[in-house]
């Protein structure tokens, strides 16, 4: 039992880390703390060392020209090698990689070695195709082993793969190849969702259309749907993996040789192409994974519950784990489906040791009723982990009393797709807990709250996140942007890394998340820009201007409000509310249809024309207006908000779980 010190407000209750806990945890002291303060540059090159195998030494740890890092100069290894073949080596061939359970009910156990033969079956067939080191590939799959082997192949040769969630639309799918420039698209004929199928090769057809770059497309075999295969350009997985010897040298690579590119929203509609390399990103991972997760390989059985569309599953379902030797579980559907304990029944019929989920989940079980984990025995759980958002005291408590039997430490992992790996979190066998605090830290990371003035707030004191000094997993640019990877994270704090969220410290120094400060919304833990839902709003021909904000959201968040200013020949009503709302979806993806649209014959708008967002915000979270005396038209504000109270906003629960898993 965790030594709660009860008080009555959760906020200030402390978890100290059980004596059962300590005895076997991977770091369990303040050594690794005192290296990375001491000299963060020698404890990594001690990390990677330690954690990696390296085919050729670095010859230098950082060269750090800001904003641009090389960690590891020199330095080659190879990934797979790292995630796989020394596994096998050390005599862990029949340790299972993953258990996968597919949404159906079918179920897969595979172990390390199957996996090197079926991702060297895909390098294989990739190179054949004529991938080379350096080639962009595009995946677009559901969460089948298959996306897994498909994104080690890539890295096994050198190729850079570029997944895109599986929930983004055609045009989505289309603005990222092309950006990107890839050659080859790996897709599904299917993806399982519900008991339905969402046609995912329909959508990489539609995409396609105006693709210059792309010359394949490699097809897994999943729904059995039936679907039109383009001659020339579509081929079958089974057709072109399955003949390929399952033997392919891992080759060293440069330890800055381009990983993958993974694309995530920011302040502008184009989506930004973050960057990760080989040793460093590597580097990072294996080593948050091993002292926040506390993996003991030979017992643990870890199941992160996000998707590999996003950074969370690339670091923590697959890089990290693999590299640690974890037994993973990969789940391929929803949580509801075919009942709302589906996780519950898969925690217990796995016996998962370590759970990583979001916020936006946890609240959703909290909603559904504790029946659901009530009904399956969840004992083997000894450690939980939390990423997405801020997570409220209320369901961290839930987290830890319901679902860890109020034994297990959660650990709450302050991260970003940028940041590649967790800047701040708890370790589980050291930090003493605050329910809705990331607490501090991670070694090696040198993380400050500042002010406007760029200086440290103090403590207590709130102000902007930042990250002090390089870390080896950081982004190595936006693709093709060089300029917008410094004016975004590199120029609001000279020498500082921005990250984009608020923060403040407690008088005793812990960290607590308070969200966006920029134009970027956390809808269910995943960035998504006003700018980018906007301009699909006024993509529609009925519709003059919109402006969008996230609002505050019990369950996911927060949730987009759009206000939507019509042009003259079109009339608000129910029906083009919706037509909106599948435009949006249309164009981006399902999880940035705004929850409620507001037709306003004006927007709150600054002299300059600027839109004052903060004004709608607080329309829509219903607060007092503030300020409005720069406004054009101070009049507005109230206009908007009369219309706003008297409409009741529409609560059909869009595909809400969509949105909360992925
Ligand atoms: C943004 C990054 C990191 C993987 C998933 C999201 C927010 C993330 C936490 C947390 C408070 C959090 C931040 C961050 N965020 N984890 N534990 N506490 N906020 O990756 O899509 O790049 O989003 O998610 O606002 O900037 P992403």
């Amino acid at each position: 039992m965790s030594d709660a010190i009860e008080t009555h407000q959760t906020e200030l209750r402390h978890f100290a880390p059980s004596s059962e806990f300590v005895a076997r945890a991977n770091v369990s002291d303040s050594s690794l703390h005192d290296a990375g303060d001491a000299d963060s540059e020698t404890y990594w090159a001690g990390q990677a060392r330690e954690l990696l195998h390296w085919d050729t030494e670095w010859s230098k740890v950082l060269d750090w020209d800001p904003p641009n890092a090389k960690w590891f100069v020199d330095g080659t290894l190879n990934v797979t090698y790292n995630c796989l073949d020394r596994h096998i080596e050390s005599g862990h061939g029949s340790q299972v990689a993953f258990f996968w359970e597919g949404e159906p009910g079918d179920e897969r156990a595979i172990t390390y070695s199957q996996l090197l033969e079926d991702v060297s079956r895909c390098a294989n067939a990739l190179k054949e195709l004529g991938v080379q080191r350096g080639d962009r590939v595009a995946i677009y799959m559901g969460m089948v082993p298959e996306l897994t082997v498909a994104m080690l192949a890539c890295a096994r040769i050198g190729a850079a793969h570029s997944v895109v969630f599986g929930g983004f639309s055609s045009d989505s799918l289309r603005g990222r190849i092309n950006d990107a420039e890839a050659k080859i698209v790996i897709t599904c004929d299917g993806a399982w969702r519900r008991g339905g199928v969402v046609a995912l090769k329909d959508i990489v057809d539609e995409a396609l259309l105006d693709t210059p770059t792309i010359e394949k497309c490699i097809v897994l075999r999943r729904t059995d749907h039936g679907n039109e295969m383009t001659d020339g350009r579509d081929i079958w997985w089974h057709d072109l993996v399955d003949r390929q010897s399952p033997e392919c040298i891992p080759e060293p690579m440069d330890a800055e040789q381009l990983l993958f590119i993974l694309y995530t929203s920011g302040t502008t509609a184009k989506p930004k192409g973050i960057m990760h390399t080989t040793g460093g990103y590597l580097t990072g991972v294996t080593s948050t994974f091993r002292s926040i997760f506390d993996i003991h390989p030979d017992e643990d059985v870890y199941w992160c519950t996000a998707d590999c569309g996003w950074v969370t599953g690339h670091s923590y379902i697959v890089y990290g784990p693999l590299a640690n030797r974890a037994t993973s579980v990969l789940y391929e559907g929803t949580p509801d489906y075919p009942d709302k304990d589906r996780f519950w029944a898969i925690v217990e019929k796995y016996a998962v040791t370590i759970l990583y989920t979001a916020p936006t989940a946890i609240r959703t079980f909290m909603k559904w009723g504790v029946e659901y984990p009530g009904a399956h025995d969840l004992t083997s759980l000894r450690l939980l982990g939390s990423v997405g958002e801020p997570i409220n005291p209320e369901a961290w408590i839930w987290y830890h009393d319901v679902i860890g039997g109020s034994k297990t430490p959660i650990v709450d992992t302050w991260w970003q797709t940028e940041t590649g790996a967790v800047m701040i979190s708890p370790l589980p066998g050291l930090t003493t807990l605050k329910p809705g605090s990331a607490t501090f830290a991670m070694p090696g990371i040198g993380v400050d709250v500042v002010g406007d003035d760029g200086r440290h707030v103090g403590i207590p004191g709130g102000g902007y996140l930042v990250l002090t000094k390089p870390w080896p997993s950081m982004l190595r640019g936006v693709w093709g942007d060089p300029e917008r990877f410094q004016e975004t994270y590199w120029s609001r704090f000279p020498g500082l890394y921005f990250a984009g969220d608020g923060a403040r410290y407690d008088d005793e120094g812990y960290m607590w998340l308070l969200g966006r400060v920029d134009d970027v919304m956390l809808v269910s833990g995943h960035n998504i820009s006003t700018a980018e839902v906007e301009s699909a709003l006024v993509d529609h021909h009925a519709v003059a201007e919109a402006a969008v904000v996230g609002v505050h959201d019990p369950t996911t968040g927060q949730a987009i409000s759009a206000f939507v200013v019509l042009k003259n020949d079109h009339e608000p009503s129910k029906a083009l509310e919706k037509e909106l709302r599948i435009h949006v979806g249309n164009l981006i993806g399902a999880i940035a249809r705004p929850k409620s649209i507001l037709f306003t014959d004006d927007l709150p708008k600054t002299r300059s024309g600027k839109i004052m967002r903060r004004l709608l915000r607080n329309v829509a979270d219903d607060e007092t207006l503030g300020d409005t005396t720069t406004l054009a038209d101070p009049g507005v504000v109230a206009r908007i908000k009369d219309r706003y109270l008297s409409v009741d906003a529409e609560d059909d629960e869009v595909d809400d779980l969509e949105e909360n898993q992925k």
